[in-house]
Order: C-alpha cells, then structure tokens, then sequence
C-alpha cells in the first residue's frame, strides 16, 4: 500500500477555538509539546511497554524528534490501550519518522494492528529516504469502551518496531457514516485538496485535523472560489478551505483526472468527492456534469452550486490506476470543476473476541502479578497476535480454547470468574508461585486438561472437578493442598491424576493415580 507524507516543516496558526477532541500523543516523549495548536502530551499513561529515545537531528518537529520503540522479540504485540466513549467513532493516526534511531539505517518493517484487526504495514522506507516521516490513517467504530492501537513484528521484521506520534481523534456520527464501522474500518488511501498549491490543510481548518494534502496536476487547470461552502452541510464536514481551490477542465471538454495518483491492489474503496461552483449564483448558467470513475458511472447529472455538493460510494471496486472523469451535461454553458476527494480501502474486521472469555482474562490480568508483557488489547486477535499463552478458536465470534502460562513467574491467584471460559480445553498453570484456592470450575464442560503443578495452590481438592465430562489429566503436584484427592475424582473414569502423596488416599503413596479404563 502506498505511504503519504509529509515535510518535516509544518505551518503555524494561531486561531482561537476549542481544542478538538481525542488523544494527541508524543510518543517517548516526557513532556508536553505544541503542534498546529494541539497539545501532545507524553505516552506513557497508555503503554506500559517499549523504550524510549530521542533523534538527534535539528530542525525536526517535537513530535518526530522522540519515539517509542519495542525491542522484546517475544511480546506478539506492543498496545497503547484508550478509555473513549462508548459506540463512538475515531480516526487514529499513527506518525512515524525512523530516524536511523536504532543505528541500523534500515528502517523495520512491521505491522499495525487497530482493536483486533490487522490494520496494515508500517513500511517507512521511501519516505525515510527522501528525508520524510510517514503517516496512517484509519476510521474505526469502538463498539465497547477500549480502543487499542498495537505494533506486531511481521515475517519481514529483523529490527525493533517504533512509533513517533499517535492521534486518536474523536468523529462526529454522520461523518462517513455510510459504512457500518461495526463490519468494517476505513484506511486512507488519500485525501487531497485540488489545486493547491503547497499548502497542506489540517486543524483548525478542519476541526477533526484530517490532513488534506495539496495535489496539483499541470494538465488541468487551477480554479479559486469566492464563496465559502458551510461544513456542516456536508455529513463529513469537510474544511471549507478544502473548496477555496479546484480543477476545471477546458470549456467543452471533459475534465480527466488520474487520482490517486498511484496504482492501487484490486479490492473495495469508500471514494468521496467534493464539488463547489465557485461562481457567483447565476440563474442562467450552470455547472452540470456526469462523473463516472475508469468508464462506468459514479454520479449523473450533478448539478454543482455555490453551496457545494459531495458525492460518494461507500464500497467502490478499484484496481490499478484510476480515472475521474466529469463529462458536462449537454445544456451546460460550464465546465465541469472538483475541488477534493478522500480515498479509503474497506477493511473488513477480522472478527470479535467473546466477550465473556475477554472479561475473564481482563479479571485474571489483575489476580495474576507479572503477566506477560503483551497481556494487551485484544486477547485473541488478530490470531497471530493473541496474548501469549491465549490460543483461541477461528470462529467470527472467537473463544478461548486454550491457556498455557506454564513457567512464566506467575505468582497472585485464579480469578473465580476463570469458570466463564467455558470453550477451554487446555488450563496450563503449572510452575508458577500461585497461591489461594482453585476457584469452582464446575461450568468449563469443555476441559480436558488441567495442570496446576509446581505451585502453591491451598485448600481443598473440589469435588466438582469429578463432574466436568470430558477431563482426562488433572496434575496437582507439589502445592499446599489440604486433604485427600475426594474419592468421586479417583473413580472419575478416563482421568489421570498426578498429585503429591501427602494429598493421596492412604492407601496410595506412589505419586501417581491411574484409574483406567475398565
Ligand atoms: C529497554 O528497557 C528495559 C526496561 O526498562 C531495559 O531492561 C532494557 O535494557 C532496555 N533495552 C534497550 C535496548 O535499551
Ligand atoms: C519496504 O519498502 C521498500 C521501498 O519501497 C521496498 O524496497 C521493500 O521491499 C519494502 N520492504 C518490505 C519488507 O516490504
Ligand atoms: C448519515 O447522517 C446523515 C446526517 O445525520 C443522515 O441524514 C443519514 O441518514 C445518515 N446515513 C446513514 C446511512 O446512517
Ligand atoms: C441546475 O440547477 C438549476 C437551479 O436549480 C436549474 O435551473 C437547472 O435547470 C439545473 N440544470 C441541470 C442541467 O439540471
Ligand atoms: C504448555 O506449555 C508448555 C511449556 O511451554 C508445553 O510443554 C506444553 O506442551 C503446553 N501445553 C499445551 C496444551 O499446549
Ligand atoms: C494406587 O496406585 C496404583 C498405581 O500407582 C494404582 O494401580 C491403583 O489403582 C491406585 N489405587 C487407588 C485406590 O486408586
């Protein structure tokens, strides 16, 4: 996928308005700092992973000039972890500038990951080498009240993946609102001003702080409005300084527009345009045109006024180069004119972890002390990035099937509300320093395998282990149990038991019970 970017100089305003709402944060960063009027402030509040460092170049902006990085090969994925408001809408950006920070001069591939979908490639190589920093964008719906922002090393990562700065900016509802941001997300592709010339437009021009990069093409010719659209006309609220410029095409002839200006890979595109007569109202001449995207019809018969109209396809295929053309209607005494455009591809979400199994393993991140360092985000997805040690099914809806945190340090004990996992299999635990009781587990119907060994479980063996069906080793050695393994455990058929002799029936000193088959 192609990379937008931007120079590190950025233009300065000084505007009085409200700030916008969100996250803005300087990533490696231990102090505030201003940009566009925006305070960025340290990350450290949102992650409790990575490193920190600072890139000695001058002239670059604050918030390239510090950076997070994350050198733990073993941690499937490094997460920044919001609180935002629930069923809401979010554009996140994530800015990256390398820096030959790591002094490896090779910027690391890797992978971003938005909630528990794969969101796309972080490769920051090109524009690393023209001397710019690299950004994403992408909008999401936050069903729930996390929103998690993650890096994953990918088969082509061979150095630390790094972030320099991460904006989490809160949308309004209409705004895109034409895709089910519970079924997909939207990643730019590119959103461009026609016609300008250099300058790029971003907050307080557009209050939500979208980038709306200039995009000039010597074949077409350059327009500039007199009249200003109002933003809130249009369900995206786009800058009215997006309009100020446009392309108009020669009188009588088709306006031709190859944009984005980059091949694109074959698949669905949310595609908006916008449109403004930059006239003075005329009651006898109009701006009147058919627009229609590589040949087949996008929009007929637009009738594009001072007030500004946009036009858009929530699911558009694309592939390869694309051609805008706006034909003028027959009767038009006007050239056609567009005056921007935003270019997303479609992701769908890659599924959604059971709630109830991500409660569960939220209750037993805080029981258990020093979980692993990727316990972070979604537990289960994307698959390749689940929470070490969480194996989890393919479902749409995804459950847990299997933990193992055998050997991992563990100490702190099992949350009672383990019992709702209720689609696992496997419960690994041994090896730690665990303590307090096992919790009742009588409603995990599905497992088989239960080892506690090597810990320091107390209490008393449950008797209810004896009624989950289809468990067939259950090892307990070396703990502080109270009592004897209950007699309904070691008639259980099918059932290993592996238990320390102080806990065996008197009659049984080996270490080991076997109660066969018959
Ligand atoms: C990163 O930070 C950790 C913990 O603070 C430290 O142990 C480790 O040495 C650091 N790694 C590098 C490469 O600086
Ligand atoms: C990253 O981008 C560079 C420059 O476009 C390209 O040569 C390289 O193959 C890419 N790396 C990976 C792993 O995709
Ligand atoms: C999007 O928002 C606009 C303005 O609130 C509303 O008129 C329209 O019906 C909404 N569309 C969808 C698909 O929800
Ligand atoms: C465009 O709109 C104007 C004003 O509403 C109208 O008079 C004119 O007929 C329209 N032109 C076309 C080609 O639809
Ligand atoms: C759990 O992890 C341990 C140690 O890594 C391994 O030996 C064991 O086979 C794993 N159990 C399962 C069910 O995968
Ligand atoms: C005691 O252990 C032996 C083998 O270690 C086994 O054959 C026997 O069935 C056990 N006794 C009881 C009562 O489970």
């Amino acid at each position: 996928m192609s990379l937008f970017f931007f120079l590190l100089l950025w233009f300065y305003v000084s505007h009085a308005l409200p700030p916008p709402r969100g996250f803005y944060l300087n990533c490696g960063s231990s102090s505030p700092t201003k940009l566009n009027e925006i305070n960025y402030t340290p990350d450290q509040e949102f992650i409790t992973v990575g490193n920190t460092t600072t890139i000695k170049q001058k002239d670059l902006l604050p918030i390239l000039s510090t950076l997070r990085y994350f050198p733990d090969k073993s941690s499937r994925k490094h997460c920044y972890n919001f609180l935002v408001a629930e069923n809401s809408k979010y554009l996140v950006r994530t800015t990256y500038y390398y820096g030959n920070f790591d002094g490896k001069n090779n910027p690391p591939v890797f992978d971003q990951i938005v909630g528990g979908t794969k969101w796309s490639v972080v490769n920051t190589t090109e524009d690393y080498a023209k001397g710019q920093s690299s950004y994403y964008e992408i909008i999401v719906g936050v069903p729930g009240k996390r929103l998690s922002v993650c890096l994953a090393k990918n088969a082509n990562t061979v150095s630390s993946p790094f972030i320099s700065a991460l904006d989490v900016q809160s949308l309004e509802n209409p705004m895109y609102n034409s895709t089910d941001l519970g079924l997909y997300k939207l990643s730019l592709i590119a959103r461009n001003s026609f016609g300008g010339d250099g300058e790029m437009i971003s907050y307080p021009d557009d209050q939500y702080n979208r980038l709306w990069q200039p995009f000039s093409d010597q074949k077409l010719t350059t327009l500039t409005s007199k009249s200003s659209i109002k933003p809130s006309d249009f369900w995206n609220i786009p800058p009215s300084k997006a309009f100020v410029e446009g392309f108009t095409a020669t009188k009588g002839k088709p306006l031709e527009l190859l944009w984005p200006p980059f091949p694109l890979p074959a698949t669905r595109y949310y595609i908006a345009l916008y449109f403004q007569d930059n006239r003075s109202p005329s009651p006898s001449s109009w701006r009147a045109f058919d627009v229609s995207i590589n040949g087949v019809s996008f929009s007929r018969n637009l009738n594009v006024s001072t007030n500004g109209v946009m036009v858009y396809s929530g699911q558009w295929p694309l592939s390869d180069q694309t051609k805008i053309t706006l034909t003028p209607a027959k009767d038009a005494s006007m050239e056609a004119v567009i005056n921007a455009g935003e270019v997303f591809q479609v992701i769908p979400l890659g599924g959604t972890t059971n709630i109830i199994d991500a409660t569960a393993l939220e209750d037993l991140l805080e029981s258990i002390k020093e979980p692993p360092v990727d316990w972070s985000g979604d537990p289960c997805l994307p698959l390749a990035n689940s929470w070490t040690g969480v194996t989890c099914s393919k479902e749409k809806i995804t459950r847990v099937i299997s933990l193992n945190l055998t050997n991992r340090g563990l100490s702190g004990s099992l949350s009672p509300t383990i019992n709702t996992m209720t689609a696992l299999k496997d419960l690994w635990m041994g090896k730690n320093k665990l303590t307090g009781p096992i919790p009742d587990l009588s409603p995990m119907t599905k497992l088989e395998t239960l080892h506690l060994e090597d810990n320091q479980f107390s209490g008393a063996i449950p008797e209810s282990l004896a009624q989950l069906p289809n468990l067939r080793t259950l090892s307990l050695k070396n703990n502080r149990f109270q009592g004897t393994i209950p007699i309904a455990l070691l008639q259980k058929k099918g059932l290993t038991i592996q238990a320390s002799p102080e806990n065996m029936p008197s009659t049984n000193t080996t270490g080991q019970i076997r109660v066969a088959n018959n």
